[in-house]
């Protein structure tokens, strides 16, 4: 029952996101290193029906909600079919997406009719020129029409995920803004995290106070709107406009005592904190013949072992983890 997904903190995970594949087809500057990640096989990867099979045990055990991600969720071969399957599992209210929106628009028809509700596209950056100094790829055009697509297809909000860096981005803020003025975007500013291969430093880091007070120093006072809870933004709005502002602020106000995720990775390995080593295997598990109840087993043993809360910010610097592109955020 439920209590395989709630902890020795009394936290109940309603949340899965699962990644779907380590591959990408950019190269951020905060995800990954110029020459990319050690893929893991192919037969190192879940099928179809290995996806399925822990969504299932996952959605009885008390998740309500499903986000697939990646690397580029969009490469993976079966996303509509999965999350037709997925938003027909008993239990799930939701399968939503994180996606960079180079591929996305393709699919985007499809996965909306496969019962895809929640859409979150990252993009750092409104110039053309500095889409490519950021991602290292080609491609800023398609990503915007892609955002508009979405506007279009009925998706409210569709939140764009922009990841601030101090020097590379961050003059940008308010031109996100904008965007919110007459569309139903949620446009939500990120603190910038460490992992490995990111090189990140905190000088590079612009904190949530600092980019509330420079859209504030454009828009004036915002207004302060509900968080929902179990989502880790922090919600504005410009006054009398259409779409949200938005911050998330891993490193300067740590959300873990709210913390509602678990995190399925392409290669099968559960992870209950975005910080950190602690994993386990459930492909393994499954292959070599486990039940479903020697799965719940290992799943809730591993919830039982999340921490109160991830280290601080010097220690996430230098803590093991995987690189991002591998994790899926
Ligand atoms: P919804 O709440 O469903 O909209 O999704 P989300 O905001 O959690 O997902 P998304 O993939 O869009 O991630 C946005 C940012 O939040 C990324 O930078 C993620 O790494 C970060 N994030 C997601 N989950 C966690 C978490 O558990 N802890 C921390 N610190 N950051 C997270
Ligand atoms: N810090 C914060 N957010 C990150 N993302 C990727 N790497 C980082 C990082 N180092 C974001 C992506 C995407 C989401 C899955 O996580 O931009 O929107
Ligand atoms: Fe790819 Fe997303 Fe990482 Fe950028 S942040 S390289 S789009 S996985």
């Amino acid at each position: 029952g439920k209590r395989m997904l709630t902890d020795t903190f009394g936290r109940m995970h309603t949340y899965l996101r699962i990644s779907l594949t380590e591959r990408c087809n950019l190269r951020c500057l905060y995800c990954m290193p110029e020459e990319g990640v050690d893929l893991s096989p192919g037969a190192y990867l879940l099928s179809t029906a290995e996806v399925l099979r822990v969504a299932r045990l996952f959605a009885a055990g008390g998740v309500n909600k499903v986000r697939l991600t990646g690397g580029e969720p969009t490469l993976r071969k079966d996303l509509v079919e999965l999350t037709g399957q997925l938003s027909q599992l008993q239990g799930v209210q939701a399968v939503g997406i994180t996606s960079n929106g180079l591929t996305l628009g393709r699919k985007l028809a499809a996965l909306k009719e496969a019962g895809m509700s929640l859409l979150n596209i990252s993009l750092d950056t409104l110039q053309p020129d500095r889409f490519v100094a950021m991602t290292r790829r080609q491609g800023h055009d398609r990503v915007l029409a892609t955002i508009h697509q979405a506007v279009e297809l009925g998706y409210d909000p569709v939140k764009v995920n922009a990841v601030v860096m101090r020097g590379v981005n961050e003059d940008e803020v308010p031109a996100f803004v904008e965007l919110t003025r007459n569309s139903p975007i949620n446009i939500r500013f990120i603190e910038y995290m460490p992992f490995d291969g990111n090189v990140w430093s905190e000088p590079k880091m612009a904190p949530y106070k600092d980019l509330l007070a420079a859209v504030q120093r454009d828009f004036g006072q915002l207004e302060r709107c509900a968080d929902p809870r179990g989502e880790v933004a922090k919600n504005f709005r410009v006054p009398g406009f259409r779409g949200t502002v938005s911050f998330i602020t891993s490193m300067t106000k740590t959300f873990c005592s709210d913390c509602n995720r678990l995190r399925v990775m392409a290669d099968g390995n559960l992870k209950v904190c975005l910080f950190g080593a602690n994993e386990v295997s459930l492909r393994d598990a499954m292959r070599e013949g486990a039940t479903d109840e020697d799965l719940r087993a290992i799943v809730s043993a591993a919830v039982d072992r999340k921490r109160a809360a991830h280290a601080g910010m010097f220690e996430l610097a230098s803590a093991k983890n995987r690189a991002m592109v591998k994790i899926g955020g």
